[in-house]
């Protein structure tokens, strides 16, 4: 197992009934700002139980956080949370809600130009406003870590930071909130929450046997429970067990003391930066792509994945690593995912315009991934096995 330092700050209040335990964990007489997407929350009647729950703070709203949330609008609530003096943030809603308060917490109080959070990935924030979450969508796990993706329009970028200021103080997980969730965006979060799982485990083994098995019993229960949480949005158990496993999947605790990859996701936000795709979506793209032209480097560990998660008992190691990578396939695509750039209508002509946009993100001679060797070269070969 490798060294590791874990802490994580985020009190859980789960169930179905614990908004009004929220109002003890924030400060006596600070001034609260509620922030909120487009609306979904304002029309399921989210938004009225967190205002009734809040009933003893003066309380300001700012909605219209879009899906991957923009810079631009986020700059408005850091305007807000200065002239208004505002002492704690609420987030209401789905992930990018949540990724948004999270960079106005620390923009608010940066000295300097607060782009320069996302160019440094954090590294320079030294306090925030202090931030609760509510998650409404099952998948980011950003209700209970330090990390937000934030999206700059005018320059076709989409970057993440990560810092300790900004772990949410509290986050309430109310299974009951994602009743009215379409089931794009429940499927949404399965997959994404499951390629979460495998960033942190699809790797090389150190002997961790301790985060593995976490990491396989949350892969095998998302499994168990995607089809009956899409066929029944209101079963109370289903939800509750996504929810938990989506911000297991995320939290920090399975990646400590085991090498990460990642390399997924940050080719996949080039995907969403230039072409609007789901986040999520980008993910049932280049995952499996990745391992099939990364299976060597991730040998043991996909012949385990196979083994352990998938049940493949017969055949060679090789036979094994194919059958794993065909059955990842093949149940995000049972989710209703395209896994090829082409169900995106994207193809070669799109390729250099994605690699010319990582080496933007990330330099011209990056080396992304857990052994640092998704190299511009491995990514055009990532992206020529996902046409
Ligand atoms: O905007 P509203 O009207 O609220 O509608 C949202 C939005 O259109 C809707 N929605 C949310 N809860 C709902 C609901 N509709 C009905 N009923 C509800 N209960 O769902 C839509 C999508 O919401 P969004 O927040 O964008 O989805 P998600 O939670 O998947 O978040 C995606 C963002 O998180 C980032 C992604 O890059 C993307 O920007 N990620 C953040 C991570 C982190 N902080 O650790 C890690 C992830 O890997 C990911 O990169
Ligand atoms: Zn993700």
């Amino acid at each position: 197992m490798l060294d590791f330092s874990f802490c994580n700050p985020t009190r859980v209040l789960f169930g179905r009934d614990m908004f009004p335990q929220m109002e003890a964990h924030i400060p006596v007489g600070a001034r609260v700002l509620v922030l909120y997407g487009g609306g979904s929350v304002v029309r399921n009647g989210t938004m009225a139980r967190v205002l009734a729950a809040l009933s003893h703070h003066e309380v300001l709203e700012f909605g219209g956080i879009e899906p991957n949330p923009s810079y631009e609008t986020l700059m408005r609530a850091v305007a807000l949370v200065r002239e208004e003096r505002i002492g704690f943030l609420v987030a209401v809603g789905g992930g990018s809600v949540i990724d948004g308060a999270k960079f106005v917490a620390a923009a608010a109080l940066y000295e300097g130009d607060p782009w320069e959070i996302l160019e440094t990935r954090g590294s320079k924030i030294r306090a925030a406003v202090p931030l609760a979450a509510i998650p409404t969508l099952p998948a980011t796990g950003s209700e209970m870590n330090g990390t937000a993706v934030i999206t700059r329009g005018e320059l076709s970028t989409k970057r993440a930071f990560r810092s300790e200021h900004v772990f949410p103080v509290f986050a309430v997980l109310d299974p009951t909130l994602t009743f009215t969730l379409p089931p794009r965006q429940i499927a949404n979060g399965i997959v994404d929450a499951f390629v979460h799982v495998l960033e942190q485990y699809l790797t090389y083994p150190v002997d961790a046997p301790v985060q593995d098995r976490f990491a396989e019993g949350l892969l095998h229960v998302l499994l168990d429970v995607a089809d009956v949480t899409l066929a029944e949005p209101e079963n109370y158990d289903a939800r509750a067990c996504l929810m938990w496993a989506a911000t297991l999947a995320l939290n920090g605790l399975i990646g400590a003391g085991v090498p990460q990859d990642w390399s997924s996701h940050l080719i996949g936000h080039e995907l969403t930066a230039l072409y609007g795709l789901d986040h999520a979506r980008t993910l049932a793209v280049v995952l499996p792509a990745t391992l099939q032209v990364r299976r060597g480097e991730k040998r043991a560990k996909l012949i385990q994945y196979a083994e352990r998660v998938w049940g493949v008992r017969d055949g060679t190691g090789d036979e094994k690593i194919d059958a794993a990578i065909g059955l990842t396939r093949a149940f995000f695509e049972r989710l209703g995912f395209e896994t090829r750039l082409s169900g995106y209508d994207l193809g070669r002509d799109d390729v250099s315009a994605l690699l010319k946009a990582l080496e933007r993100t990330h330099g011209a001679s990056y080396a992304l991934g857990e052994n640092r060797t998704v190299t511009p070269d491995v990514a055009t070969a990532v992206f020529g096995a996902s046409l």
